[in-house]
């Protein structure tokens, strides 16, 4: 089985951040999103996967994932042209995919357990589409799934009236009837080919479509809030390692990721926290729930619940609840400041 990975669209509420890189490649618990999603994607056994991605970010993902062999995996690159919705990103894919069933994940979708849940049940009832389906507290955000006898009967997308409490999850299996559905349904009326659109005409086709519960955990990333919460729960699964330096004045508790070329000096570091290659923590408290990208430096801070990346720099500032760019800095007072700040942007408080 090949899958295809959603990784087009274009981000505009994880702005700033999206204004310089990929939504797909902002780093959580230490690698970028996908980085994430293609593993659940090993996980579940399958090796040839296609990215579908816009033609202006192209570059960075082959640059961040290459062939893939990196990851276990043989990796393409399918572009589309346009952002025009779900089901036209892997009518893109369509050649790729060719006549077999393939996993269709959103790259932008965490799931505790991954997607071998969707992948096996798929794999032994063989049906035409198998969907993932989470109990959420409030349904009416999402596309929602009725069962009936075992099967998925219809798809309301963000009802007023929930009739279920099952959100549709980015993860599909789906026969190549599905491009067949791609091409017959209408773009909604927000200009999108919808992939919920497909689903309901596979139904209404008579073509068995099954539900995948997860168990576990599961979170998208749409917003900068999400990209915390994400980081949240992937710090909560790291292996615990220690490659780099801290000195006797130092204390790390939990578990902490300290990568090679690390110098902590003077400093406490409270799991669960990731601290990235080359990274210099001077007389600060890092943790919990942080991750600090490759060459940061933070020296006299304090940061909780927080992402900082590449190179940037956080000095003399409490830091919290905060995605910070790369190269960014934050320098000031020790006041305590809570912001999204994107790629080159600097923040100066004065004391
Ligand atoms: P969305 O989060 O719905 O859209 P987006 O990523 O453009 O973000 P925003 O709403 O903030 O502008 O997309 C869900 C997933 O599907 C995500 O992984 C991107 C992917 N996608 C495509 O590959 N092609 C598309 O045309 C769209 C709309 C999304």
């Amino acid at each position: 089985m090949k899958a295809v990975v959603l990784c087009g669209g274009e981000g505009t509420r994880l702005r700033p951040f999206t204004f310089t890189q990929a939504k797909h490649l902002l780093p959580v618990a230490g690698r970028p999103v996908v980085e994430h999603a293609l593993g659940a994607v090993r996980g579940a056994g399958i090796r040839d996967v296609a990215i579908v991605v816009s033609p202006s970010v192209e570059g960075q993902f082959r640059e961040r994932l290459g062939d893939g062999a990196r990851l276990g995996l043989h990796l393409s690159y399918v572009l589309q042209p346009e952002p025009k919705g779900l089901a036209h990103a892997v009518l893109c894919a369509e050649e790729y995919v060719g006549d077999e069933p393939f996993l269709v994940y959103l790259g932008d979708n965490l799931l505790e357990k991954g997607v071998t849940g969707v992948v096996d049940l798929f794999r032994s009832r063989e049906p035409s589409a198998a969907v993932a389906l989470c109990p959420v507290e409030d349904p009416r955000r999402f596309g929602v799934a009725v069962i009936e006898g075992g099967r998925l009967v219809r798809l309301v997308e963000k009802p007023k009236d929930p009739p279920s409490d099952l959100a549709i999850v980015g993860a599909y299996v789906f026969t190549p009837v599905l491009f067949q559905a791609a091409r017959e349904v209408k773009p909604s009326f927000r200009g999108e080919l919808e992939l919920t659109d497909c689903l309901q005409w596979l139904v209404d086709h008579g073509h068995p479509v099954l539900p995948s519960p997860v168990d576990g955990w599961w979170q998208d990333v749409g917003r900068p809030e999400d990209l915390l919460a994400a980081n949240r729960l992937l710090l909560g699964q790291v292996e615990p390692r220690v490659e780099g330096q801290a000195d006797g004045d130092s204390m790390i508790e939990g578990p902490v990721v300290i990568e090679r070329g690390v110098q902590v000096s003077g400093s406490r570091v409270s799991g669960p926290a990731f601290i990235g290659a080359g990274a210099v923590v001077e007389r600060s408290t890092v943790g919990p729930h942080v991750a600090i990208g490759p060459r940061a430096v933070v020296r006299r801070a304090a940061i909780a619940r927080a992402i900082v990346m590449d190179e940037a720099r956080i000095e003399g500032v409490a830091l919290q609840d905060s995605v910070i760019g790369r190269r960014a800095a934050v320098r000031g007072g020790r006041v305590a400041v809570q912001t999204w700040l994107g790629d080159d942007g600097e923040v100066r408080v004065e004391p």
